[in-house]
């Protein structure tokens, strides 16, 4: 973690560097990762190159092969009802580095009084844990049992939008509002969408960042458009994220607005929800093996045993 609160004004320099950091992150040129591996069968450690070269061809043809000791850790937990105690869960909050370079974090949540503790959020305790932020608007970060559309889990996976905004850009702004009002009011195709919503994805400054959603955001062609996410039309924000790798699954495209519930809303929730810990990078592993075994906690009713 370089800074806690970076300059809003971002150097070319960075710029650059978390250009390349994000598409080292997101696989983009992933040809690069195999290592060359020497073409002489003949010399002792043809056995070796043989292992090694299967392991390569698999890592590069099958989606869920384990590419390292912490994902094979991961897949292994998540492979088996591995019981997760709440021992490992406690020592995961107490610790640096937990979920991605970061402070720990106790550190910034550790009572249920919002003057010491950010969001009166307590995660020193099982209870505390459960509870979730005591603050105005108070919520629980998940329901037990349901990981996967948890409060928690969008804080540690999901990067706060204009992809590197720094952490502390104003999340109570007007243009932040506007969106917000939008959807309550039914996230219809009409004059304010054409004057006033669509124009702010198309703006570089819109959302306290340095680059439009639309620079990334423009088609449902991945690349160059992340998450084939199209914001450059009312069509394609309605369709949503993933439209063709979900159908190749069989599955929904995952609808970004729901119309009357801002909240509810990824295209709201990315615009004011910082990622954990404060200050991580945004090209941090999102799918970091402890995040996974967290969510195999709450998958297991997060019991206090
Ligand atoms: C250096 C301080 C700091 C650290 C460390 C930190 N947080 Fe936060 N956290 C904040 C601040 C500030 C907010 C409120 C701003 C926001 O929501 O983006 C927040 C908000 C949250 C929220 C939103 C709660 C709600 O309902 O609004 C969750 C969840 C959260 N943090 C979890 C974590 C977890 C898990 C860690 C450890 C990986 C962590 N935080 C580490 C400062 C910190
Ligand atoms: C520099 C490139 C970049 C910019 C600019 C950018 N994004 Fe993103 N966006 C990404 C990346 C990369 C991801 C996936 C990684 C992640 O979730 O952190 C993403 C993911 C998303 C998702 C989640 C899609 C899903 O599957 O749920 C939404 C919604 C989104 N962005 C909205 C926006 C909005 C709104 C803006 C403008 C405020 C914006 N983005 C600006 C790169 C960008």
């Amino acid at each position: 973690m370089t800074h806690l609160f970076p300059d809003t004004d971002q150097s070319p320099l960075r710029r650059v560097l978390l250009a390349l950091a994000m598409a080292g992150a997101l696989g983009f040129g992933a040809a690069g990762v195999s290592p060359a591996l020497a073409d002489d069968d003949d010399d002792d450690h043809g056995e070796i190159h043989d292992g090694l070269r299967e392991y390569y061809e698999r890592l590069e043809t099958e989606p869920g092969y384990a590419s390292s000791h912490e994902e094979a850790v991961a897949k292994l937990v998540r492979g088996r009802e591995i019981n997760v105690p709440y021992d490992y869960i406690a020592t995961l909050m107490r610790i640096p580095n937990a979920f991605g370079e970061g402070a720990a974090c106790v550190l910034c949540h550790s009572s249920t009084d919002p003057e010491h503790s950010y969001r009166g959020l307590d995660l020193t305790t099982c209870e505390g844990i459960k509870t979730g932020a005591t603050e105005e608007p108070a919520r629980a970060l998940f329901e037990p049992g349901h990981a996967e559309e948890s409060v928690l889990r969008r804080y540690l996976r999901n990067n706060r939008m204009p992809y590197g905004v720094p952490f502390d850009a104003p999340r109570d702004t007007e243009n932040i509002r506007t969106i917000k009002a939008w959807i309550n009011d039914g996230a219809k195709n009409d004059e304010v969408f054409r004057t006033e919503v669509l124009p702010l994805m198309n703006n570089p400054r819109a959302f306290g960042g340095f680059q439009a959603c639309t620079d990334c955001h423009m088609s449902n062609q991945e690349p160059p458009s992340f998450h084939e996410l199209d914001l450059t039309t009312y069509e394609g924000i309605m369709l949503g994220a993933d439209p063709i790798a979900n159908a190749a699954e069989g599955k929904e495209p995952e609808i970004i607005v729901h119309p009357g519930d801002a909240e509810g809303s990824a295209l709201y929730q990315r615009l004011v929800e910082n990622r954990m810990p404060a200050g991580i990078e945004p090209s941090e592993n999102r799918d970091h093996p402890n995040i996974q075994i967290l969510m195999q906690w709450i998958d297991q009713g997060a019991k206090c045993e």
